[in-house]
């Protein structure tokens, strides 16, 4: 198929190209560099400079690309994702993440594609207050991040009907992880997830970290998350995509391991690399003792199971900061 992703020089969206590349797809990427790195998109795919939020510039790639072959299905991972910043600049996350899917859509509508897949986020669900999150669980987002992705949803079910298209929306629970070539993964100023906070902790990048709460009704009094490596996500998208085109249906499926390990149990996988420093600060609002996804539906749909463990997500994020970052 020909696959148009947007966003594709991103951590996720430069795993879902080689994916694609490597699964015989003619892929075209389209990125504004934001936080994407020209180099983490496969040589095999081809590369424009392109805002999303750009209607002139997106349909004048559109116009080019379709001269050939028209393009199959869109991938989006164009968004703005901090939700810290999202709080604090909420009009450049609307105008990036909403309006960004509504010109996407509109230059889909006017170039006739009829698939799109769509990354959204475990955050669209909000204060989760069961241990098991599943797709019908009521969505009510706490931040303007969540809010965008939830919106944007919503918009891709109301187009898409009206235009006789499909969508693949993926809500997505804790990445992680690098590819096994050790030549992409998560690089950013400023992390905020646990896994690469740890490992940079590990390999002394950072002096020490804290665990926001051990007193959690968990075994270990801290709290528990379901972690999936970036390549088992990036690998759903393709299965997504055949899916809904082979179907001709769309699906909302959330993409997690099914599996939880509490954050002292991170630490512990790192730790049996190198040591961790860290220590026990108190417990941060809205963080909810546990929170697992459901992935029965993807399994169900798309026969797809995540293939790499906890061990492998730690060990390959472990090697790629002792490449990209110790040096
Ligand atoms: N990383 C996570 O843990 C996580 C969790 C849940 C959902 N998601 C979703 O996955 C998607 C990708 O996230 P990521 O972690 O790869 O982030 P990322 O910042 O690494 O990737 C986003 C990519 O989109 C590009 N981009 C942003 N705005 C653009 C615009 N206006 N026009 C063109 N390109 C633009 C950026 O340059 C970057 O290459 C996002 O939609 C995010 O909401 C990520």
């Amino acid at each position: 198929m020909k696959v148009c992703v947007i966003g594709g020089a991103g951590y996720i969206g430069s795993h879902a190209v080689l994916e694609l590349v490597q699964d015989g797809h003619e892929v075209v990427v389209i990125d504004n560099l934001s936080t994407g790195i020209r180099e983490a998109v496969d040589e095999n795919a081809r590369f424009y400079w392109g805002d999303i939020t750009d209607e002139s510039g997106l349909d004048e790639i559109f116009k080019k690309e379709t001269d050939t072959h028209p393009f199959d299905a869109v991938m989006h991972f164009a968004a703005k994702i901090v939700v810290f910043e999202s709080v604090s600049q909420p009009l450049e996350y609307y105008h990036n993440n909403v309006e960004g899917v509504r010109i996407m859509l509109k230059t889909m509508v006017r170039h006739g594609v009829k698939n799109v897949i769509f990354s959204s986020t475990a955050a669209v669900y909000g204060d989760v207050k069961k241990d098991i999150c599943t797709e019908e669980d009521e969505c009510i987002p706490i931040n303007p991040y969540g809010e965008t992705k939830l919106a944007s949803e919503r918009m891709i079910r109301w187009v898409t009907q009206a235009y006789e298209m499909n969508y693949c929306i993926f809500r997505y629970f804790n990445v992680a992880g690098a590819h096994e070539s050790l030549k992409i993964g998560l690089k950013r100023d400023n992390l905020t997830h646990i896994i690469p906070i740890t490992v940079q902790t590990a390999l002394k990048l950072r002096e020490s970290m804290t665990i926001f709460g051990d007193d959690y009704p968990t075994e270990d009094g801290t709290c528990i998350r379901d972690y999936i490596h970036v390549a088992d996500l990036a690998w759903a998208h393709v299965l997504g995509m055949k899916y809904i085109v082979s179907q001709q249906k769309s699906a909302t499926i959330n993409l997690g391991s099914s599996a939880g390990f509490s954050v002292k149990e991170v630490i512990d996988e790192v730790s049996r690399h190198l040591p961790v420093r860290y220590s026990i600060g108190p417990r941060r609002p809205g963080d909810p003792a546990k929170l697992i996804a459901s992935s029965t539906k993807a399994r169900e749909l798309l026969g797809w199971v995540p293939k790499r463990t906890l061990k492998d997500i730690i060990r390959t994020d472990l090697e790629f900061r002792k490449k990209h970052e110790t040096r």
